[in-house]
């Protein structure tokens, strides 16, 4: 019989993300900041097909999750990445699930329509600047068409919407804040701006914040947003452009956060359960040792990640105690 996910304070948890490598093609400094680069031993942690197998066979048979998100680092620099998805499918079969991808979309166009035949149901695209030297800037690589042509390719595989994740931060790429919804406006597109979060070393500060009513008001001087009804899970707050196609959306972490509804639970690089993005390294529960002990049933690893559930406080900590926390990078939660 399946067991439900649920914390002390009654949330029933039914999304996980996991998190399949901390590698990445990119250098972003809000994500993979330069001292976690230099630390090699970072970028060592994944998980085999079989333990990422297993984890998602317990969520899915013990706890009838119905949501799966696979995230980073990227998740296409691993080679097996088909692999990782065929065995996913397989699961789907028997329990059906929604199976989701975060990408930064530099190796996706080549990849995306085998990921769909396995089962793909929902694609984020990450993309921070349509200019391509403020794309270089912010991400270390020339890749602008790349993630374009990846957009443009999904839209086509009939992906609708599309989502476009763009963290915006002040100075960098807030004067972009327009383009952005034009290049949305008219496609099968949902774009999502979100508000810069503080992660370890990743150069947060107050002011490169842009808060969500800001963001709308600069917004509103050009488009009408129309407020849509979104599930009481979604992170996002969502608009339809009036008289057009696209939506935005935005990811309020920092000016409203929304862990009253919080129904995710996430898996490290490193194979650890965290049961909020926000919460400190120290907290993180080791699951890979359970997973490569073939004497620990799935029913016991079941219990260990109910037990650690219980540990979910309420709410994460205010933004001033945020900057302090020793929280991982975000390259290895994967957002
Ligand atoms: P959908 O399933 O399409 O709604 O995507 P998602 O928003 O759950 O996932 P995605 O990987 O696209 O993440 C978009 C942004 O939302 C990233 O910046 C994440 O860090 C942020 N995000 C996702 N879950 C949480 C959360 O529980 N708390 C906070 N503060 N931010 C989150
Ligand atoms: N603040 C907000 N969003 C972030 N992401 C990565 N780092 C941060 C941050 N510091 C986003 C990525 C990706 C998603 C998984 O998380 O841009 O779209």
């Amino acid at each position: 019989m399946k067991r439900t996910l649920t914390d002390s304070f009654g949330r029933a948890h039914s999304y996980l993300r996991i998190s399949l490598t901390d590698k990445c093609n990119l250098a972003c400094a809000y994500c993979s900041p330069a001292t976690h680069q230099t630390e090699k031993t970072n970028f060592s942690s994944q998980l085999s097909v079989d333990e990422l197998e297993r984890i998602m066979r317990i969520f899915i048979e013990q706890f009838g999750i119905n949501k799966i998100r696979f995230t980073g680092g990227e998740p296409l620099v691993r080679k097996d990445i088909l692999e990782i998805f065929k065995r996913a499918h397989q699961l789907k079969q028997k329990n059906n699930f929604e199976l989701c991808l975060t990408s930064n979309g530099i190796f996706l166009a080549d990849k995306i329509e085998e990921l769909k035949e396995e089962g793909l149901d929902t694609i984020n695209i990450s993309l921070d600047s349509l200019n391509a030297k403020t794309f270089s800037l912010i991400t270390g690589k020339d890749e602008l068409a790349s993630v374009l042509d990846a957009i443009d390719k999904a839209e086509s595989l009939g992906f609708n919407p599309v989502k476009v994740n763009t963290v915006i931060i002040r100075d960098i790429n807030d004067n972009e804040l327009l383009d952005f919804v034009s290049f949305a406006s008219e496609r099968n597109f949902n774009i999502r701006f979100i508000e810069f979060m503080p992660f370890a070393n990743n150069n947060w500060n107050e002011r490169s914040l842009v808060p969500f009513e800001e963001m709308k008001q600069r917004i509103e001087t050009e488009f009408r947003l129309l407020p849509i009804q979104t599930t009481k899970q979604s992170v996002a707050k969502n608009f339809s452009i009036e008289g057009k196609t696209g939506q935005v959306s935005f990811i309020t972490s920092m000016s409203e956060h929304f862990c009253g509804d919080c129904n995710r639970l996430r898996l490290t690089a490193s194979g650890s359960l965290k049961v909020c993005l926000f919460s400190e390294k120290e907290k993180d529960i080791p699951l890979l040792p359970l997973l490569r002990d073939a004497t620990i049933s799935d029913e016991e690893t079941a219990d260990i990640i109910l037990h650690s559930l219980q540990k979910k406080g309420f709410a994460h900590a205010p933004l001033e105690e945020l900057q302090q926390l020793d929280k991982n990078n975000m390259i290895s939660i994967g957002g």
